[in-house]
C-alpha cells in the first residue's frame, strides 16, 4: 500500500522563551489531528516538539503536496497560535508567516518535509527533529549513514547496499539541485557539502530519480522572507533496514556532536548534542543546539511508536563531549569561529554601528 509520511513543523509560540512547547499546545494539536483521523483524512500522527518547534507526524494516503494535508497542518497551526496567545506564550505565531492560506504550506513559514512510498512488509523510519539549528545541520549526518564506510559498514558487506546511493544536493541560495552518484563522485559531492549554510542535502536515493530513502527540510527562513525572520530548525527522516542502512548505522553519526550554525540568537555555532524526549528544552545559551530521534514501524499507514532512541546511555558519552565542547566554543564569546560570520547571523548590529562611526574610519597613508 502507498503511504506519504509528512512531518510538518513550526515554532507558534515557546515556553519559557524560546526553550520549549507548551504541553496544552500539544495536547491541542492531538485533539486536531485525532478529529481528522476519525474523520479518515489521515491514517494516523504524533505530535512531538524540539525546544520551541512543535513537529506534527502525519500519515495519509493523498501524496505529496496535499492541499488538505498542508490546510489541516496550517489549521492546526493557527488554533495552536491562539491556544499560545492565551498562555501569552513567547513569540506566539513566530513562524507563521502568513494570514492566508492558499492550497500549499510552502513559503508560508513552517518546515515540511514529505515522502510518499510502498509501505514495504515492514517499514522502519526515524525521524530527527533539531532545535536551535538549521538544514545544513543534516549534511554531515546524510553523508556519514550513506557514504562512509567506516559509519555504516552495510555499503561494504551488504550486496544490496554495496552499489552506493544517490544525493540530491540544494543550492539554497539558487534554488537548483544537483545529484550525484556515491562513492564514484563523493570527492565532488563533498566541496559542495561542506558548505552546509549554502548547500543542503535534500533527498537520498538507491536509484537516480528513484524511491526516497531519506528526506529533510531544506526551508530557509530567512531567504524566503527575503529577511531573517527565524531559525528554520531543520528535520531529517530516514528509512532503515532491508536495503537501506541499519537503525543502528542511522544512529551511529551521533556519537560525534559536530559543530552547526545556529544556538544563541540563531549566530553562533555549537555541538549538535543528541538528547532524549524528557531533555529536548534547549537551556544553557539557549541551546546547546539539540537533537531527538523518534523511531517508528509504519503497519498499513499506522505509527507504531515512537522509540525515543537517544534515551539510550550509548549516546552519554557524545552528551559529554558535547557539553566539553560547548565549554570551549563558548569561551571564545563574541569571537569566531563561535559567533558565526557577519553575513550569516540571524540578529547583527554592524550596519548601524558602521553608520554611527563612518566619519571615523580615515584611509591609510
Ligand atoms: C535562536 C533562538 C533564541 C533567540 C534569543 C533571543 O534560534 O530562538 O536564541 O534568538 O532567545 O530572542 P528574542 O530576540 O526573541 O528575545
Ligand atoms: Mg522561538
Ligand atoms: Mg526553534
Amino acid at each position: 500500500m502507498k503511504v506519504t509520511l509528512s512531518v510538518i513543523k513550526a515554532d507558534i509560540g515557546g515556553y519559557v522563551g524560546h526553550s520549549a512547547s507548551h504541553p496544552q499546545i500539544k495536547d491541542h494539536a492531538r485533539s486536531i489531528l485525532e478529529n481528522a483521523k476519525k474523520g479518515k483524512k489521515i491514517f494516523d500522527y504524533e505530535v512531538l516538539s524540539c525546544g520551541d518547534d512543535l513537529n506534527l507526524v502525519l500519515t495519509h494516503g493523498r501524496g505529496e503536496d496535499s492541499e488538505e494535508i498542508h490546510a489541516l497542518a496550517w489549521r492546526t497551526f493557527e488554533e495552536c497560535t491562539e491556544k499560545a496567545r492565551e498562555l501569552k506564550l513567547y513569540g506566539v505565531g513566530q513562524d507563521l508567516l502568513s494570514d492566508t492560506f492558499s492550497g500549499n504550506i510552502k513559503g508560508l513559514g513552517p518546515g515540511f518535509v514529505e515522502i510518499e512510498f510502498e509501505e514495504r512488509e515492514s517499514e522502519p523510519v526515524i525521524i530527527f527533529m533539531a532545535d536551535k539549528t538549521s538544514p545544513g545541520a543534516w549534511n554531515y549526518t546524510v553523508y556519514k549513514i550513506f557514504a562512509d564506510p567506516f559509519n555504516t559498514i552495510g555499503l561494504v558487506i551488504d550486496p544490496s547496499m554495496h552499489n552506493g546511493f544517490y544525493f540530491d544536493v540544494l543550492d539554497v541560495f539558487e534554488d537548483k539541485i544537483v545529484t550525484f552518484k556515491t562513492p564514484e563522485e563523493l570527492y565532488d559531492m563533498l566541496v559542495f557539502v561542506g558548505t552546509t549554510e549554502h548547500y543542503c542535502v535534500k533527498d537520498v536515493r538507491k536509484e537516480e530519480g528513484g524511491e526516497v530513502v531519506a528526506a529533510s527540510t531544506t526551508q530557509k527562513l530567512n531567504i524566503m522572507a527575503g529577511r531573517y525572520v527565524g531559525k528554520d530548525d531543520p528535520v531529517l527522516i530516514v528509512r532503515a533496514q532491508h536495503g537501506f542502512p541499519a537503525v543502528g548505522e542511522i544512529l551511529e553519526p551521533f556519537t560525534m556532536p559536530h559543530l552547526v550554525e545556529g544556538w544563541m540568537r540563531g549566530s553562533h555555532r555549537g555541538p549538535l548534542m543528541p538528547v532524549s524526549f524528557e531533555h529536548a528544552t534547549p537551556s544553557r545559551f539557549d541551546g546547546p543546539p539539540r537533537v531527538i530521534a523518534a523511531g517508528f514501524q509504519l503497519a498499513n499507514g499506522k505509527l507504531i511508536g515512537p522509540r525515543d532512541h537517544f534515551d539510550d546511555p550509548a549516546f552519554d558519552e557524545a552528551r559529554k563531549k558535547a557539553n566539553l565542547v560547548a565549554d570551549y566554543m563558548r569561551a571564545h564569546g563574541p569571537f569566531e569561529p563561535h559567533r558565526l560570520p557577519l553575513d550569516e547571523m540571524e540578529y547583527t548590529t554592524l550596519p548601524e554601528v558602521k553608520k554611527r562611526l563612518e566619519g571615523r574610519f580615515k584611509a591609510v597613508k
